[in-house]
């Protein structure tokens, strides 16, 4: 039997509201498959923790993480503590010290879920989005001179190494030939001289080994185009942090929305645990309601199954996911039901056992 060991981040707001039903969709795989079973240990990090404490996670957090094999993430984000210092000091430190360096976006329309292009059916909106995690436009470098004075300047540097950029491009190729589909690179080499033309010509250059491979490559903003007009001709996207960070929001938007959309943080040489969330924030506005959508953080809990090798269960919550959405009976409010988050996420439990 297998013993998989998950660190559990619910962080702040609906954090915890949404992955305690996550956690209960791996209990109820535990019943029913007996070839595995989860065992959950929590940290309290995130921005009421922040406030106590005066840290967001503590200073060792990265050695008291790495010994699990997987990370669920909740959310992170408080309205009275900057954003940066949430982002900077729990997520980016998770993801750079891991090197989780693919962030892995599922964007599939799945059958009941509301979608706000007319027309578009569950084969017109299925690709995944391959986005770089590590470097590019969130590096992190750069320099605040003369701070508050008149003739203060900013520089924020974008850093695209030959390994980092050659590895996610790679990873992309691997996913799109294994997956028998198409590659788009998305990039901007028309105005970012150096970093995207740098980007467009790893692309090309990688490419070379892979000829059975069907390649296409776009600028960002026709992308973000046909996003929207024509989502059938993505596939296996590759792009970088910045332009993956809100393509993946577009996506999730043309998806059925933010109650349905899952990233993971990959390590795929599987040295440093890897970490799977919602995309969805804190949602101050109706954290402690118990009305939040779960459904995103229980896709998350599908990525981190297909993760471990277990597509078959992966599968199986995005049926009962999607039986749920199609019987219409219990939705969340986002959804335009009346369902608790619990009630959602026992509805979800209950497809689970009969499919
Ligand atoms: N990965 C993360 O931890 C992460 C991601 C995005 C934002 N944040 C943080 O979360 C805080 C709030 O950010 P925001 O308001 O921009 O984005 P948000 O995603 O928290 O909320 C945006 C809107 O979507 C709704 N919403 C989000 N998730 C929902 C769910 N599961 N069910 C129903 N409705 C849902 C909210 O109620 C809100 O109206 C900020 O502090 C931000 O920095 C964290």
């Amino acid at each position: 039997m297998k013993n998989y060991k998950i660190a559990v981040i619910a962080g702040d707001g609906i954090g915890k509201e949404v992955t305690d039903e996550g956690i209960k969709v791996l209990q109820a795989i535990e019943k029913l498959d007996n070839r595995m079973a989860f065992s959950f240990e929590y940290f309290p990090w995130g921005c009421e923790y922040y406030k106590k404490t005066g840290k967001v996670m503590d200073v060792d957090g990265l050695d008291k993480l790495k010994e699990f094999d997987a990370i669920y993430l909740g959310a992170v984000g408080a309205p009275d503590v900057p954003d940066h210092i949430s982002l900077r000091d729990l997520l980016i430190k998770i993801r750079q010290g891991f090197d989780q360096y693919v962030n892995l976006r599922p964007v599939k329309l799945l059958q009941g879920a509301p979608c706000p292009l007319i027309g578009k059916k569950e084969n017109d909106i299925n690709m995944t989005v391959v986005r770089e995690n590590s470097e590019g436009e969130y590096a992190g470098t750069g320099d605040w001179l003369y701070k508050d004075k008149p003739q203060e300047v900013v520089l924020q540097t974008s850093v695209f190494s030959r390994m980092g950029t050659e590895r996610i491009i790679r990873y992309a190729y691997e996913l799109a030939r294994k997956e028998h589909k198409s590659i788009t690179s998305i990039s901007k080499g028309n105005a970012l001289n150096y970093s995207m033309v740098f980007w467009d010509k790893i692309f090309a250059e990688v490419g070379k080994e892979y000829p059975d491979v069907k390649q296409y490559s776009y600028l960002v903003d026709a992308a973000a185009m046909f996003f929207v007009k024509d989502p059938a001709r993505f596939e296996v996207v590759v792009t970088s942090n910045l332009f993956g960070d809100i393509l993946t929001d577009l996506g999730a938007a043309i998806a059925g929305g933010m109650g349905l959309a899952a990233g993971a943080n990959i390590n795929p040489e599987k040295k440093f645990p890897s970490m799977f969330e919602p995309i969805h924030g804190s949602a101050p506005d109706i954290a402690g309601r118990g009305i939040a959508n779960p459904m995103a953080a229980i896709c998350s809990i599908a990525q981190l199954l297909e993760f471990f090798g277990e597509k078959t269960w992966s599968d199986k919550i995005i049926a009962a996911i999607e039986k749920v959405l199609v019987d219409k009976k219990v939705l969340p409010a986002d959804f335009a039901g009346t369902a608790a988050t619990k009630e959602v996420g026992s509805e979800i439990r209950r497809q689970l056992r009969i499919i």
